[in-house]
């Protein structure tokens, strides 16, 4: 494995009763002002704004708002969260919400604090120094950014979608109580679960010489994502599996089971083109593009794929080449977004051709893409082709 620097101080609150224990003590610990940062209204139907707002009322917070976070965070809205920070003198980003909401505040914690735009840093043009202190209540298993310091910004005027962090964006808290997902649609639940298992690819399949321990913790994530996401999808107040989904998503990206790994993160960069120009879920967009690069990328290392057939989904080698194994773990993959009834093709989205030499192009823009396999333009045109 590669040296490393492993560093991850978000404090973890999971499961029931965490949030009416814990979350008091852990926002007043920053301050009393405080901007609550939400998407759509899910939180209002459910009833955790009524519940969060209730618990920091009595302990003396003022809540100021940034509502209507959109799936695919808008910079535009990353500056007026920014604006409310230097007007109200806020002192804690409290996210409740998605990935996108996460993302937004994470944004707006180092945006408060930057001198510059913000999209400098998701342009590689700048570096935070420093963010406002932020803390989450994650309503839906997914992108893992509860617990890791990145996020990923949507730049509309420009048709960009750009990822970017810094040291000082991982949340100081966040709440994971698995019953705040029982909300979750099928379809985002089903974009959820292609997301987490996305993020455990892109770790799976790496350059990186002998990482045994890794492969094995990556490979039981993607056996628990597997097991587990009809029985959510079947009845969504399963807590059981709710939880473990959760707890899932969390562990594919917050660092844990990918130390010393070159990941490839290839599918991440080609799926944020589409949704630049398209603006489909991120996990809807990864689950049609990711069996397309494995058939691009299977020849690199055959043996790759050829594990996460016996290893994961229990398929008997014996008697096969690592090649066919390969092409067996691919429609193994394949077999299980069907089942799950995620998009399988561009088409699904109403994507056509048209675009395809832009998302290409734009997917290249600071380089060469992917570490298990690099891409250039070519290669990213073939896959989004393929995926048509
Ligand atoms: O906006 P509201 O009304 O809250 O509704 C949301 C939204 O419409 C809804 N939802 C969330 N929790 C719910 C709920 N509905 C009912 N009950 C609940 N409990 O779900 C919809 C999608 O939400 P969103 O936050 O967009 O989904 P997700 O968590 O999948 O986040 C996707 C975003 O995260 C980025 C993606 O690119 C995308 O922009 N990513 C962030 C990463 C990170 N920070 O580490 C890594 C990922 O690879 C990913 O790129
Ligand atoms: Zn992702």
């Amino acid at each position: 494995m590669n040296s490393f620097r492993f560093y991850n101080p978000t404090a973890l609150y999971y499961g029931k009763g965490q949030i009416e224990s814990h979350l008091a003590e852990e926002v007043t610990r920053y301050g009393k002002r405080v901007l609550l940062v939400y998407g759509g209204g899910s939180i209002k139907r459910n009833g955790l704004y009524d519940k969060v707002q209730h618990i920091l009322a009595d302990a003396g917070v003022t809540l100021f708002e940034l509502s209507g976070v959109e799936p695919n965070p808008r910079l535009t809205t990353v500056h007026k969260g920014i604006d409310i920070c230097h007007s109200e003198n806020i002192d804690l980003i409290l996210a409740v919400g998605g990935g996108s909401v996460l993302d937004c505040a994470k944004a707006i914690a180092m945006g408060a604090k930057y001198d510059g735009d913000v999209w400098d840093i998701y342009q590689r043009r700048g570096q935070a120094t420093d963010a406002l202190p932020l803390g989450t209540i994650l309503t839906l298993a997914a992108t893992g950014s509860e617990m890791n310091a990145g996020g990923v910004i949507t730049n509309w005027e420009t048709k960009e979608k750009l990822g970017g962090g810094s040291p000082y964006t991982f949340p100081k808290f966040s709440f994971c109580d698995p019953e705040n997902t029982y909300t979750v649609p099928q379809d985002q639940t089903v974009y959820g679960a292609c997301d987490m298992l996305a993020h455990c690819f892109e770790h799976y399949f790496h350059p990186t010489h002998h990482t045994p321990l890794q492969q094995h913790l990556i490979e039981a994530v993607i056996k628990t994502i597997v097991e587990h996401t009809k029985a959510a999808l079947d009845n969504p107040h399963d807590y059981d599996a709710r939880e473990t989904l959760m707890y899932c998503s969390t562990m594919a990206l917050n660092g844990m089971i990918s130390m010393g790994i070159n990941g490839d993160w290839a599918c991440h960069a080609i799926e944020h083109e589409i949704s630049a120009i398209y603006d489909i879920p991120h996990g809807g967009g990864l689950a049609i593009i990711f069996p397309q690069w494995m058939e691009h990328t299977k020849n690199v290392n055959p043996t790759r794929f050829a594990t996460l057939a016996t290893n994961v989904f229990g398929v008997d080698g014996a008697g096969k080449t690592d090649a066919e194994l390969a092409d067996i773990a691919i429609a193994k993959v394949r077999a299980f977004y069907q089942e799950i009834g995620a998009p399988q093709h561009l088409a699904d989205y109403q994507i056509g051709d048209d675009q395809l030499e832009r998302m290409a192009s734009q997917a290249v823009r600071f380089g060469e893409i992917g570490n298990f396999k690099k891409l250039n333009k070519d290669d990213v045109f073939a896959i989004l082709q393929a995926s048509l």
